[in-house]
């Protein structure tokens, strides 16, 4: 491992950060005391600061003469999960944690943004996009809309994520789609109620519902070639309120997932094709409404190539996979991505017994990969902006 020393004094700190961040977790578009101390610790290094783009987000902008412009990218947002943990820097807020390890891409940035001020080995504009609500409320497509990349124009863009099941400081990335599109959808069955002891008085949603169901499934396993890849999982089921009453209507919500953006546009009209057709074949009548929320997550090959090259120089190229494979969550980062080139990555936060996965209770960012991140943040700086 190849850390940088500077950044290795400050360990300390930044670990620092990440505790008190973690201790005090903010939800989407919540974020107003975390972003308030990336606002300070950026004026404290010099840098730049603007705030206001999503509410909370907040981008620093350090110059050092002219030179093309990068664009390194961290989200702060926590999740609605009351922690289970007891160490001293666990939530102190009751229903919200940072069990997604936000709290370290931020301070993992915040570290290589006090590197880079102090040093400034680089020719070009750096913009650290601090962003809000990456947890499903697209608090990267906000900065977009609000124009995150006109005032802040960059030629390239690089953010990470922490990857439990991972070794320590392993990086693993592909060029292509890395992450999933995410989508939710709702189905709403309306049939005619009776009591349940005369159901030929009744166009039954529940039965209809279920046969809906059992159709989705159909559209991944018999009409989606089997070399792609598409996911669709009903997650919600609402109907009736007791046991002798065949209710007028059941009310479903689910989502889906896949790499293509094609399968992606497919997968609408497919599902809407099985709602109406079953609904109708029973003499029910159903409602669709898909929702698009994000893009999956697709990595450019001439920068997945660069970060590929700075994570081998920072973790030696046994402990970098170039090819990993893909995973089914979704990232709003893919926003940015279908703006500016860029590369999305993970790094390992530790593997073997009792690892436990983002999004648990039990979860925590190891603060052992604050310096590796920076470091990878700082050489690749010092390498697209190389003086
Ligand atoms: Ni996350």
């Amino acid at each position: 491992m190849s850390i940088i020393n500077r950044i290795s004094e400050f360990h300390e700190q930044m670990t620092e950060w990440r505790h008190d961040i973690h201790a005090h977790p903010e939800i989407a578009f919540e974020e107003q005391r975390t972003s308030d101390i990336v606002a300070r610790e950026l004026g404290q290094f010099g840098i730049e600061v603007h705030r206001g783009l999503a509410k909370t987000g907040v981008v620093g902008v350090l110059k050092n003469g002219d030179g093309p412009s990068i664009g390194l990218r961290a989200d702060m947002d926590a999740l609605p999960i009351h922690e289970a943990n007891d160490f001293d820097h666990r939530s102190k807020h009751d229903g919200k944690m940072h069990a997604c390890g936000h709290d370290g891409h931020t301070s993992m940035l915040l570290g290589a943004a006090k590197y880079l001020a102090e040093t400034r080995q680089f020719k070009g504009t750096i913009n650290f996009i601090f962003q809000p609500a990456e947890e499903g409320e697209g608090g990267a497509r906000v900065m977009i809309e609000e124009g995150l990349f006109d005032k802040f124009p960059c030629q390239s863009v690089y953010g990470v994520h922490n990857m439990p099941g991972k070794d320590t400081g392993t990086f693993h990335m592909r060029t292509g789609a890395l992450m999933a599109a995410y989508d939710t959808f709702e189905i709403t069955v309306t049939g005619r109620g009776s009591h349940a002891a005369m159901p030929h008085h009744s166009i039954d949603p529940v039965v209809v519902a279920s046969k809906i169901v059992g159709g989705l499934q159909s559209i991944t396993s018999r009409n989606l070639n089997p070399l792609e890849s598409a996911v669709i999982s009903v997650t919600q089921i609402h109907g009736g309120d007791t046991n002798n009453v065949i209710p007028n209507r059941v009310w479903m919500e689910g989502t889906t997932r896949s790499f293509k953006p094609e399968v992606r546009d497919w997968l609408a009209p497919s599902m809407q094709r099985v709602v109406d057709g079953i609904a109708q074949a029973y003499g029910a009548s159903a409602e669709f409404d898909y929702l698009r929320r994000y893009p999956s997550t697709i990595n450019h090959s001439a920068e997945t190539g660069i970060a590929a090259k700075i994570a081998a120089e920072v973790a030696g190229e046994a402990r970098v996979d170039i090819n990993t494979a893909p995973v089914m969550g979704a990232e709003d980062f893919s926003f940015m991505l279908e703006k500016v080139p860029g590369c999305y990555l993970f790094i390992g936060n530790g593997a073997g017994e009792g690892v436990c996965m983002v999004h648990n209770p039990s979860y925590d960012f190891n603060d052992e990969i604050l310096p590796i991140g920076a470091t990878y943040f700082s050489r690749l700086v010092e390498t697209v902006l190389a003086a």
